[in-house]
């Protein structure tokens, strides 16, 4: 039977930027129109561009992507009157595991995306912008596309818009659907045309960006939240959420709950309320580990259930709160097989630029991968943490850090089913050899 979630659970929903999406053809411009889209953008050209700026940083909004970086900051970086072209560029390279509420955002309010385009462009005074999505979403790509046409021909981008005297071009541009790509340098790299592989930072893209040109980089939930910010103002904002982690969040839920989903809430909300709102555990299981953030930040167990979901309160508990990505796993899940599982996805994406990282991935699959065959040794664990200890802080990017995230943290808390694989007294999950090289 579905719980029905506590008054205190529901306190913390705060349908904003997913309010339209049950709406019928809220994908549509004249829907999005009829249900206050677009006013945003009006009430934005009326201000002065830093004026806007100021707004963002008042309202303490943080980038939604996974680093929470402060957005107003960010776009406070962009030098002015430097002679050289601005960018927006939108991270819509959605691919850390479990993540997924750029794609839905994308596909029920593509024009909350562009209108939040809009406005921020014009906040850092750039005129061209462009929208870099992953490359398997192609549903999502075609549907981003309609909403820009339909938006050239309402006079929203193009030439003169809303006769402000104010011009934007926006494209929709796929990716390859590489993992790496959606880290902000390699997706730089790989709209210029070349192979996508991080840049080394700083620079950062604020002040050599695409082109080497000044350049913001922000996720679609981030840009989509802007024009909520202008219609409501930042005090508005601050409501919702803690003071240092304000506002919504979309949180999305996967693994053993009754209803798995999207989730807008409060940040701040605990995984205990998350839970009451998804309708409870699935029937026969406990909650038994999780990720706040996808396979990136560490994982947590039902020892914290009732810590914070934001970025101070995850920190507290030595995670963080990354994309908001919320796995459960139960007891009737395998730590270390989610852990190889991921670390296969590591070793897969690993652009293979820095050793760290690409041989690192590599060993420790292969490692992982002998443990789950019934031939490991208690050796094997200490070679592990060598191994992040190698990757953490030495990989040139993100990626080689977050592999690390899954090892380190099912060995501190599931220490006994590693042993239990390797003394014999786990069924093997592979057959010996099966994996051998892999
Ligand atoms: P970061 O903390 O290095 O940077 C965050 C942002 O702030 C960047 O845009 C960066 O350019 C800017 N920034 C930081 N310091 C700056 C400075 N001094 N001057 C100017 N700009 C500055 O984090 P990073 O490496 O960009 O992102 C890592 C996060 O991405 C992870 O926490 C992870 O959760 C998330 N992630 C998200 C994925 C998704 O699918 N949404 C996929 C993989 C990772
Ligand atoms: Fe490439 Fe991994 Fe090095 Fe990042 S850490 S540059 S993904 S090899």
């Amino acid at each position: 039977m579905t719980q029905e979630p506590s008054r205190e659970a529901l306190a913390k929903l705060a349908p904003v930027l997913t309010k339209r999406w049950l709406s019928p053809d809220a994908w549509k411009l004249d829907t999005y129109e009829r249900l206050d889209g677009y006013s945003a953008l009006r009430k934005a050209f009326k201000a002065h561009p830093d004026d806007l700026i100021q707004l963002i940083k008042d309202s303490g909004l943080r980038g939604r992507g996974g680093a929470g970086f402060p957005t107003g900051m960010k776009w406070g970086f962009i030098p002015q009157n430097d002679g050289k072209p601005h960018y927006l560029v939108v991270n819509a390279d959605e691919g850390e595991p479990g993540t997924c509420q750029d794609l839905p955002l994308m596909m029920y309010d593509p024009h909350s995306l562009v209108e939040g385009v809009i406005i921020a462009s014009y906040a850092i005074r750039a005129n061209f912008a462009v929208i870099y999505i992953r490359g398997e979403a192609i549903h999502a790509a075609r549907r981003l596309k309609q909403a820009v046409a339909s938006a050239y021909e309402k006079g929203y981008l193009g030439q003169n818009i809303l006769k402000s005297g104010y011009d934007l071009d926006l494209v929709v541009h796929s990716g390859a659907g590489a993992y790496i790509c959606g880290e902000e340098t390699a997706l730089l790299d790989s709209l210029e045309g070349y192979r996508g592989q991080p840049r080394l930072r700083p620079p950062f893209p604020a002040t050599h960006g695409l082109y080497a040109s000044p350049t913001v980089v922000n996720n679609v939930e981030t840009i989509a939240t802007v024009p909520y910010i202008v219609l409501g103002g930042a005090s508005w904002f601050r409501t919702m959420g803690t003071e240092k982690s304000p506002g919504p969040k979309i949180f999305s839920v996967s693994g053993r709950v009754k209803q798995p989903g999207q989730y807008e809430c409060a940040l701040g909300i605990t995984l205990r309320q998350l839970i009451e709102l998804c309708g409870g555990m699935l029937d026969g299981h406990n909650l038994r580990f999780w990720t706040p953030g996808g396979s990136s930040t560490p994982l947590l167990t039902d020892e914290h259930l009732d810590a914070p979901l934001d970025f101070e309160g995850m920190m507290g508990v030595g995670t963080m709160l990354g994309t908001a990505a919320v796995q459960i796993f139960s007891d009737q899940d395998c730590p270390v097989y989610a852990t190889y599982r991921w670390i296969e996805f590591y070793h897969h994406e690993s652009c293979g630029k820095c050793t760290p990282c690409r041989e690192g991935n590599y060993w420790m699959k292969g490692i992982l991968a002998r443990i789950l065959s019934g031939e490991g040794k208690k050796e094997d664990l200490e070679t592990l943490l060598d191994a992040c200890d190698n990757l953490l802080g030495r990989s040139f990017c993100a990626l080689g850090d977050g592999a690390t995230s899954p090892v380190t943290s099912s060995i501190k808390f599931f220490e006994q089913d590693y042993l239990d694989y390797i003394e014999g007294r786990k069924e093997p999950m592979f057959a010996k050899g099966e994996l051998a090289g892999a």
